[in-house]
């Protein structure tokens, strides 16, 4: 019950999906949780319920987008000992499909997103003794898919950028890994569908689920388990790494 305690974190993205499961999660575990959401709506419902459960949380509406934004946000928490870089924004299409106000929109959001947060949580990070960082990435780091070609650019780049930091900051005592999930049921999928296919949407549902060897989409609760391992000291050996938690997509899809 206590893998964090004491421990100060940073959710981007913690109002919703796999970011809401995260901050509930490490809340319960003992960390004093702090969401980066620009839905501020959404991230005060989720601070309401960790702390109707006893836990510590505090939501700051913010866009991750905006440098200045996150930094005085960070400056005011001051120690920060575990960053999670969540928030994330879709974009369906190949490049054609593709404009140029898509590709920065998502460039914003994914990519310039989690260079904010590490530039401004990196240095308190050295400052009080090193730090865990996670970034979610996506089997699309790796993976072709099909009319993802924002979506893939910008979780490549996570995926570099988590490598980078993690060779960077070794000896600051700061580990820094990915996790690469394939779907999980979230309201980023919900929207996506019927955003994209609408009147199919439980053919659709259906044809994702499946998409996963093992036949299903992952839930939020079980990306959670991973990024609390993976933020938490028992995974004090591990960093510069990306983990798939794909219910075999990338390696049983044939
Ligand atoms: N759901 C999946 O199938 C899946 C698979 C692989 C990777 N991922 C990644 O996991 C992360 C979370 O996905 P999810 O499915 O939980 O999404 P979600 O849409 O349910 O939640 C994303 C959260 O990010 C917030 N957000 C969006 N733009 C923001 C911004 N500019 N500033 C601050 N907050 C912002 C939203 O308000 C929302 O609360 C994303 O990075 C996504 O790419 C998701």
């Amino acid at each position: 019950m206590s893998k964090l305690k004491d421990k100060v974190a940073i959710i981007t993205g913690g109002g919703s999906g796999i970011g809401r499961a995260i901050s509930e999660l490490f809340a319960k575990e003992g960390a004093k949780v702090h969401i980066l959401d620009l839905n501020a709506e959404v991230g005060q419902g989720v601070v309401t319920d960790i702390l109707a459960a006893g836990g510590s949380a505090e939501i700051h509406g913010c866009n991750v987008s905006d440098q200045a934004e996150v930094a005085a946000i960070v400056s005011a928490i001051g120690r920060v000992d575990i960053l999670v870089n969540n928030a994330g924004i879709a974009h369906v299409g190949n490049i054609e499909k593709c404009a140029e106000a898509d590709f920065e929109r998502v460039f914003n959001v994914n990519v310039k997103g989690a260079y904010n947060a590490l530039h401004a949580v990196i240095p308190q990070m050295k400052q009080y003794g090193g730090g865990a960082i996670l970034n979610l990435a996506s089997i699309a780091a790796v993976v072709g898919i099909a009319d993802r070609f924002a979506y893939s650019m910008s979780k490549g780049a996570i995926y570099a950028m988590s490598m980078s930091v993690a060779r960077d900051y070794m000896a600051d005592n700061i580990r820094s890994n990915s996790i690469s999930p394939a779907r999980v049921h979230t309201p980023f999928v919900d929207g996506f569908i019927s955003k994209n296919y609408p009147g199919q949407e439980a053919e659709m549902f259906e044809k994702l689920s499946q998409s996963q060897p093992i036949g299903r989409m992952a839930k939020p609760e079980e990306i959670a388990k991973l990024a609390l391992f993976l933020c938490s000291d028992d995974a004090a050996f591990i960093t510069g790494n990306d983990y798939p938690i794909d219910g075999g997509f990338i390696k049983l899809n044939n």
